[in-house]
């Protein structure tokens, strides 16, 4: 039986450690989603249609990656498309009680679906995209955070020649 794994998230933009943990789901399950918010809680700097873009660019090498976006409750869209595994990323003791409650509320939410926890890698475990939008912004240098593309992504929108 072929099991699909979802993995979601804003992504604004995709970072590299994101894609560490989209190949680690790949090599796991059969077929992983990557699920773009479409309406993240906070404003983003990148439209829907850029973040898709992206992240189809960036995972466009692993065979048995599809992006797909989604809105509204992150529950219905799994149960909907009766996905076995929402995997997370865990970087940090500070993201796990936050990732437990809504592992716990998800878990009451879904109907069949599991949350499964991936460890990010020790050296992309201060990454987040908040980060690395403000790194950008006041020209600093995000190489190794993100792919080449998203860096030169991030200098179009800030302008700026990092
Ligand atoms: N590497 C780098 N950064 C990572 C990471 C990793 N492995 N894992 C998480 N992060 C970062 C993200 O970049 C993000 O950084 P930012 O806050 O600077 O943007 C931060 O950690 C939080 O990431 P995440 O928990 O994945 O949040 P999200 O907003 O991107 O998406 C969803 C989380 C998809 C679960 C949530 O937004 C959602 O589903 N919304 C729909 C509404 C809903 O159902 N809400 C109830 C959920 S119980």
């Amino acid at each position: 039986m072929d099991r699909t794994a979802l993995y979601a998230g804003s992504f604004d933009p995709l970072t590299l450690g994101h894609l560490d943990i989209i190949e680690r789901a790949a090599a796991l399950y059969d077929t992983v989603v990557v699920g773009v918010v479409a309406n993240p809680g906070k404003s983003s700097l990148f439209s829907l249609d850029e973040r898709v873009a992206m992240v189809c660019k960036a995972c466009e090498g692993i065979a048995n990656v599809r992006v797909e976006s989604f809105e509204g409750l992150l529950a219905d869209y799994v149960n909907k498309n009766k996905f076995d595994a929402v995997v997370r990323g865990l970087r940090s003791c500070a993201d796990f009680e936050y990732e437990m409650d809504m592992a716990h509320i998800n878990a009451t939410l879904y109907d069949s679906a599991e949350t499964v926890f991936l460890m990010t890698k020790p050296e992309l475990s201060f990454v987040s995209s908040s980060m690395v939008k403000e790194v950008a912004s006041l020209g600093g240098k995000i190489d190794g955070f993100v792919t080449e593309d998203i860096k030169n992504q991030l200098i179009n929108k800030y302008g700026r020649n990092n």
